[in-house]
C-alpha cells in the first residue's frame, strides 16, 4: 500500500461530470445494493471473470445448505433438487432469445462444448471439417481439436488480427466438408461480437451446424438464439450472470434438433427412466438427454440466485449500459491513457463489442499488479499485454470507471509498476 496514493474520486479530471450524470440516469444504478460490497474503495473491474456475490444468492445458499441438505437431507431432491437444472436453464432461455426447454444448465462449459460438437459431428458424419478462429477461448479450441481428431476431422482455426472477427475469412472457409463452425460470440480478449445471425446463416448455406460460446455475451449483450435460427450454444454463469466460482454452466439445442443429436457423454442423468436402473441407455425426450451426471446442487442454487437478478434488471437496460460504459472508457483511455503508452484493442465499433474492455501495454501484468495493490483496482491480466477491464452492467457505476481509469493514468504516471516482479502469478 502507498498512502499517498489518492484514490479519488476525480472531480477536476476530464469526463467526472458526465459520470456523475450518467450514474444519477442510471435504472439500474439500485442493482448494486444487491450485491455484496464490503470494501467500497476497491473497485472491482472483473465481473466479466468472476460476477460479484449478490445477497440473493448468499441467502439461498445458505438456505439450501441448512434447510434443505441439513434437515430435509435425501427428500429435497423430490422436493426441489431433481428439477433444479431445467428450471436454471428456463431462466437464462430468455436472456439469449431462446425457448424455455431448449436450455439446461449442466457440467462445464468445456465439457458442454465436447458434448454439443461431438453430437453435432456425428449428426454432420461425412464431412471432415470444424472451422474456428484464433480469436476463441484456448479451451474451446482444444476441445475442438479433441473432437475433429476423434472424428477423423480436420480442424481449420482462422486467423485474425487479434481484434476483430475475422468474418470474411471465416466465410470463405465454409464449404460443403464443413460440419461445424464454432466461434465465442463475444471473444474473451477484445470483446469482439459477432453478429450471431449472418454468421449462423453462412454456415447453414453450406449445410454446416453452428455452435456459439456465449460465455462473454449472456448477461452482456443482446442475444437472440431464435431469431439467428442457432443450432448449439453453451455458456458460463459465473461471469456477467454472478454464479459463483466454479458455477455450472448451461447448454442450448434448438427443439428441433434436440431428439435428432445424441448425448456423446451419456449418463444416468440424461436417461429416459433414470430409477429403473436399467443397463441400456435410452436418452431422454427433449434437452435432458444433455445432462450426464448428478447436478451440483449448491452451485446450481447461487446460479438460480445470480440469474435471477439478470433477469429481474433485463437484458435490453443491461446491454444499454453496458454500451454506454465501454464507450465511457473509451474516451477515457483516448484522452487520458494513449498518452501513457496505453492501446486501446478492443474494437471501435460499438455494435461490435461486449461488455468488457482491452487495454495494451508492454508492462501490463506489473501494472496490473500495481493497479490492484496500490490503486485498488481489480482488472485481469490477459497474457501477453492485456489489460481487460470488465466492466459488468449490474455492479458497475459510471463513477467507478472514471475513478478506476484515472487511478490507472496515476499508477503508470507514477512508475508505480517499476517495484512489482514480473514472473506471473498461477492465475492472472
Ligand atoms: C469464452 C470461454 N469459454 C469457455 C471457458 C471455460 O469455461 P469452464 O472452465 O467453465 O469450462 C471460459 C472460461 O473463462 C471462457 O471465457
Amino acid at each position: 500500500m502507498n498512502a499517498d496514493f489518492h484514490l479519488g474520486p476525480f472531480p477536476s479530471a476530464a469526463g467526472y461530470d458526465e459520470a456523475v450524470a450518467a450514474d444519477a440516469a442510471d435504472p439500474l444504478g439500485s442493482f448494486r445494493d444487491r450485491f455484496v460490497d464490503d470494501d467500497p474503495s476497491t473497485i472491482y473491474l472483473d465481473g466479466n471473470s468472476l460476477g460479484r456475490l449478490s445477497h440473493a444468492a448468499a441467502d439461498a445458499v445458505a438456505t439450501a445448505v441448512g434447510h434443505e441438505w441439513g434437515s430435509r437431507l435425501i427428500r429435497s431432491w423430490n422436493e426441489r433438487w431433481w428439477s433444479l437444472a431445467g428450471e436454471v436453464g428456463a431462466c437464462i432461455a430468455p436472456l439469449v432469445g431462446a425457448a424455455a426447454d431448449e436450455v439446461i444448465v449442466a457440467d462445464s462449459t468445456t465439457v458442454n462444448l465436447h458434448k454439443l460438437a461431438a453430437a453435432a459431428m456425428a449428426h454432420r458424419a461425412g464431412r471432415t471439417r470444424i472451422v474456428t478462429d484464433d480469436l476463441n477461448f484456448p479451451s474451446d479450441v482444444h476441445v475442438l481439436r479433441s473432437v475433429a481428431n476423434g472424428a477423423g476431422a480436420q480442424l481449420h482455426v482462422v486467423r485474425s488480427d487479434g481484434v476483430h472477427g475475422p468474418v470474411d475469412e471465416i466465410v470463405d472457409a465454409l464449404d460443403e466438408d464443413v460440419a461445424l463452425l464454432s466461434l465465442s460470440a463475444t471473444v474473451f480478449k477484445s470483446g469482439y461480437t459477432y453478429d450471431i445471425e449472418r454468421l449462423t446463416d453462412a454456415a447453414h448455406a453450406v449445410g454446416a451446424l453452428v455452435l456459439w460460446d456465449l460465455s462473454h455475451a449472456v448477461g452482456a449483450v443482446t442475444v437472440d438464439l431464435a431469431t439467428a435460427n442457432a443450432d448449439l450454444a453453451v455458456g458460463c454463469t459465473y461471469k456477467f450472470l454472478n454464479g459463483g466460482p466454479g458455477s455450472p454452466a448451461f447448454l442450448y439445442v434448438r427443439r428441433d434438433l434436440q431428439d435428432q443429436l445424441r448425448n456423446p457423454i451419456a449418463g444416468w442423468w440424461g436417461d429416459a427412466e433414470p430409477f429403473e436402473f436399467g443397463l441400456a441407455h435410452e436418452p431422454a425426450p427433449g434437452i435432458v438427454r444433455f445432462q450426464t451426471g448428478t447436478a451440483p446442487v449448491l452451485s446450481l442454487v447461487g446460479a438460480e440466485a445470480g440469474i435471477g437478478l439478470v433477469a429481474e434488471a433485463g437484458m435490453a437496460a443491461i446491454a444499454a449500459k453496458g454500451r454506454a460504459l465501454v464507450a465511457q472508457v473509451e474516451t477515457l483511455a483516448d484522452a487520458r491513457l494513449a498518452p501513457l503508452g496505453v492501446r486501446w484493442v478492443s474494437p471501435r465499433d460499438a455494435d461490435r463489442r461486449g461488455a468488457h474492455a482491452a487495454l495494451a501495454h508492454d508492462d501490463a501484468w506489473q501494472i496490473c499488479q500495481a493497479l490492484i495493490d496500490i490503486g485498488r483496482v481489480i482488472p485481469d491480466f490477459r497474457a501477453p499485454d492485456n489489460i481487460r477491464l470488465g466492466l459488468s452492467p449490474l455492479t458497475t457505476s459510471h463513477l467507478d470507471a472514471h475513478t478506476a481509469v484515472e487511478r490507472l493514468a496515476r499508477v503508470i504516471e507514477n512508475g508505480l509498476a517499476a517495484d512489482y516482479p514480473a514472473d506471473r502469478a498461477a492465475v492472472t
